[in-house]
């Protein structure tokens, strides 16, 4: 690699989109990848070069596609693996990289390896997922699955239980069975070959085990395993698919997801640029509205992770609530977009962050997600008609106030939460400091929080008042707005809840 060479995937802004709702075509009420390709203009509009897509292979969809029957093949809700060619096809036309989602920890249990598995104890595939002994009547350890209940069950054809850190419909692959990690770098190769640009890899601490299965201590109480598991193995393993990514040109990538509760062990899997290329930072999904802690997670960000890791920054995604929501405003919302595109790293937007969509009210009736994330997941509204731009009536309710938050009305509103998100990304591609630069925190007073991104002479001030009111911070006194989430009367004044992206005054 050339020295000062930056990889495109620290310049990126990724957009997640998560199939099943971003747009239906044929109307059966469920999106769909030309539903996908028949937006991308909608992207390349907003800003957007890359685009992570959620699981699409052929599933029974008990976990909505994060339980695999088939890597190899597009599941026909979804379409065809000729649909996935033109829509990789179509966004690399408009300069849109794809990264798909790869699914390692464990298959279904529908799929073909683990219905082998499971037919004997000799079968060949027996060792491709994890097998014991139950203690008297009860499960080999007191592990918990992440949707709740213990994370083995029992298998009625061999007597023995097997090892589910989901859902028991989600059986774990053993990695510790060099055919496994063959078959599954096949299917790495699989997707590489097509022309994708790189994966998003689901739960990959999750992969290594510890072949005793300890029991976890009594201290940790009923926390699911997945936010513990953590064996060194599992760094050997993502070496080996970081080589295999890193041989194919282009500079492939690999963004992983670590839902581990610290920042130094979240870090460690990036290595020492052996590993994850990119690690999901899910801080603020979980940070209250005050300056003090998005002060403390910027500063954590940059002390806690190891030389040379590239952070991202997540507000939202299809497991937890969206920003919007948690933050209860759309002032705290539109402030989170200004703070997550100015940082030092990788921005990673889901799909409706940018129209500011709350999560749905989804009456019980309605519900359908094991782990209770229905309302995230609500479809996406294209237009202010009661269709929204959808066929048919899509598989979950509407956001609230679809009549307006959609992408047609808020592209003619100049105020919105789109033409924000749109500004603050051609703000980003335009300035060598807010795309990487260093980040310096300055003093400033009570609720506001003040940084500054520097690269060279590129300079850029990011001021963000938390509070409840007006801010006037003398700091800003010979710099002026480029972009702001709320109108001010000058660089320096602050309505509550606003954010600023100040430039240095001409
Ligand atoms: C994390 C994914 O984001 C989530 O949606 C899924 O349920 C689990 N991994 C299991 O694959
Ligand atoms: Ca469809």
């Amino acid at each position: 690699m050339d020295v000062g060479h930056v990889p495109w995937w620290r310049d990126a802004v990724v957009y997640q989109v998560y199939p099943r709702s971003f747009l239906d075509t044929n109307g059966d009420g469920i999106g769909d990848l030309p539903g996908i390709e028949r937006r991308l203009d909608h992207l390349s509009w907003l800003g957007i070069d890359t685009v992570w897509i959620s699981p699409f292979y052929r599933s029974p969809m008990a976990d909505f596609g994060y339980d695999v029957s088939d890597y190899c093949d597009v599941d026909p809700l979804f379409g065809t693996l000729a649909d996935a060619d033109h829509l990789i096809a179509a966004a690399h036309q408009r300069g849109i990289r794809v990264l798909i989602d790869w699914v390692p920890n464990h298959t279904s249990d529908r799929h073909p390896w683990f219905i082998e598995s499971r037919s004997s104890r000799s079968s060949a595939k027996r060792d491709w997922y994890h097998w014991r002994d139950g203690r008297g009547g009860a499960p080999p350890n007191n592990w918990r699955a992440a949707f709740g209940g213990p994370a083995w069950t029992l298998d009625d054809t061999t007597g023995l239980w097997f090892l589910h850190l989901f859902l028991a419909q989600q059986p774990d692959l053993n990695w510790s069975n060099p055919e496994v990690v063959d078959a599954m770098h096949q299917v790495l190769r699989f997707w590489l070959d097509r022309g994708i640009d790189g994966f998003r890899i689901d739960v990959v601490h999750c992969i290594g085990k510890d072949p005793v299965f300890p029991d976890q201590p009594a201290a940790m109480g009923e926390i699911d395993r997945v936010g513990i598991q953590n064996e060194l193995v599992t760094h050997e393993l993502i070496r080996g698919f970081r080589r295999l990514v890193d041989g194919y040109p282009g500079e492939r990538t690999t963004v992983g997801e670590v839902n581990l509760g610290d920042l130094s062990s979240i870090g460690s899997f990036y290595g020492h640029g052996d590993e994850l290329h990119l690690v999901f930072n899910f801080l603020p999904l979980y940070a209250p509205w005050t300056r003090a802690a998005w002060q403390d997670m910027i500063e954590r960000v940059e002390r806690e992770f190891p030389p040379g890791a590239w952070p991202t920054w997540v507000l939202s995604n299809h497991d937890v609530r969206r920003v919007r929501t948690r933050l209860g405003s759309e002032h705290a919302a539109r402030a989170a977009a200004v703070i997550s595109t100015t940082q030092r790293g990788t921005p990673f937007v889901y799909q409706g962050d940018e129209l500011a969509l709350e999560d749905a009210v989804v009456p019980e009736r309605r519900r359908v997600d094991p782990g209770g994330r229905d309302g995230c997941r609500a479809p996406i509204p294209w237009e202010p008609d009661r269709s929204h731009g959808w066929p048919s009536a899509p598989w979950l309710p509407w956001p609230p106030h679809a009549d307006t938050r959609n992408a047609a009305s808020q592209r003619a509103n100049p105020r919105s939460m789109l033409h924000l998100y749109r500004d603050l990304l051609a703000a980003r591609r335009a300035s060598p400091a807010l795309r990487r630069g260093m980040v310096r925190l300055l003093d400033a007073p009570g609720d506001v929080l003040a940084y500054e991104r520097v690269s060279g002479e590129d300079r850029r001030l990011v001021l963000v008042n938390f509070g409840e009111q007006a801010a006037h911070v003398p700091l800003a006194e010979h710099w002026q707005v480029e972009v702001a989430s709320a109108s001010q009367p000058d660089a320096g004044s602050l309505p509550p809840h606003a954010a600023a992206l100040l430039r240095p005054s001409a």
